[in-house]
């Protein structure tokens, strides 16, 4: 049976816009980083896209490296958007990155010229797509002139193969910078990807507020922490949890520390009658300058769980003050190197 849109699709989330920019991704957005790649059930992802999409789910963040095998996550998001949703295309926003390493030898990863379109032309022949929406640099290079990054930015846009670029993890300098040099060039700033959660707060320390003057939007990334803002670590680690498996979320971040503190948001959740996985995003989407948050989700049951975190996004004086005292830095940001990366002068 061809796949079916729901008709009631758009009366599940709002679409919050990207600062001063038009385009507006939805609440909720879904990235493909992990559970889509081609050791992963493509069963199971068609299922939860699909779903996504039937619930108002318009945006999917992809990048070049994810999988595994890197780029596989891109080959198989092509066959479910080229076949299931290919009469829906134009309601899509689908993002791919380049920074991180794709390929052997010296213009296998970072930001030059070579590099960034290279790869953004091999996203497009993974996906089958002639465009994508939205075409970010990964993370700062911290030997390459941003200038240099930026033109290939530049050029993704004006040859037609991205409709607007985005940064990810950058320092508020970094932003600042890349907004200039592309506003120079007559291109836009739609979107910055930073890493935010209850347990790592990093861009409330001046990203944000630089944000909001620029008019650029923020969509974050890993609102759950990679799972670890739910309850699922509380009684121990289960064997198909992230923690369970090789890549990037070790063990090591269970600490005492960390539980007691997702032990006590937790109990907060329960009082809201919420998951705290649904508290987790419906805090970071307490803050006007927050766009969207980007979650990732490895079984349907998880993504709609997710989802219904749009049931409750108000919290009182009284509830933030409380969250406070337990959302703390909890050693998480992984990219917080490129968020500390310096842009290199011309
Ligand atoms: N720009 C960047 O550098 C960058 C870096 C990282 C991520 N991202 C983007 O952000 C997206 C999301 O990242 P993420 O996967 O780390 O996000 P996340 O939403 O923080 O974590 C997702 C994981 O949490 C668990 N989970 C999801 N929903 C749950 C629920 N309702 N209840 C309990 N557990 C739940 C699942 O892990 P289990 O398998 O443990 O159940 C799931 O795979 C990525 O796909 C990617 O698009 C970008």
């Amino acid at each position: 049976m061809p796949y079916l849109a729901a008709d009631d699709r758009y009366s599940h989330l709002p679409y919050r816009r990207c600062g001063r920019n038009e385009s507006a991704p939805p609440a909720i957005s879904l990235g493909l980083w992990q559970n889509f790649g081609g050791v992963d059930s493509a069963e199971t992802g068609r299922q939860i896209i699909l779903k996504a999409f039937d619930r108002g789910v318009t945006h999917f963040d992809l990048a070049n490296n994810y999988g595994p095998p890197p780029g596989s996550a891109e080959s198989m998001f092509g066959e479910i958007i080229n076949d299931d949703l290919k009469p829906y295309r134009d309601e899509i926003i689908v993002s791919t990155k380049a920074g991180y390493r794709m390929w052997d030898g010296p213009y296998g990863e970072w930001g030059s010229r070579k590099y960034v379109l290279a790869s953004l032309d091999q996203s497009l022949r993974r996906m089958k797509l002639d465009y994508v929406d939205i075409f970010y640099s990964h993370r700062l290079d911290p030997d390459t002139p941003l200038e240099e990054t930026v033109g290939a930015l530049e050029t993704a846009v004006t040859s037609g193969k991205a409709l607007y670029v985005g940064i990810s993890s950058y320092s508020p300098e970094a932003t600042r910078e890349a907004h200039k040099m592309l506003k120079d060039r007559g291109i836009r700033t739609l979107i910055h990807q930073p890493s935010y959660s209850m347990l790592n707060r990093w861009i409330e320390n001046g990203l944000l507020d630089t944000l909001q003057e620029l008019g650029i939007g923020c969509i974050a990334f890993s609102p759950l922490a990679q799972g670890l803002l739910s309850d699922k670590y509380l009684k121990g680690t289960p064997n198909d949890a992230r923690a369970s498996r090789e890549g990037s979320f070790s063990s090591k971040l269970l600490t005492p520390e960390n539980l007691e503190r997702v032990r006590a948001l937790d109990a907060i959740a329960k009082k809201r009658g919420q998951s705290l996985a649904q508290m987790a995003i419906a805090w970071v989407l307490r803050h006007p300058t927050l766009t969207s948050a980007l979650i990732g989700a490895r079984t349907v049951a998880q993504l709609e769980n997710s989802l219904d975190a749009m049931k409750n996004t108000a919290f009182s004086k009284e509830e933030l003050a409380e969250i406070d005292k337990h959302a703390k830095d909890g050693a998480l940001n992984l990219w917080s190197t490129s968020a500390a990366a310096k842009p290199v002068k011309d």
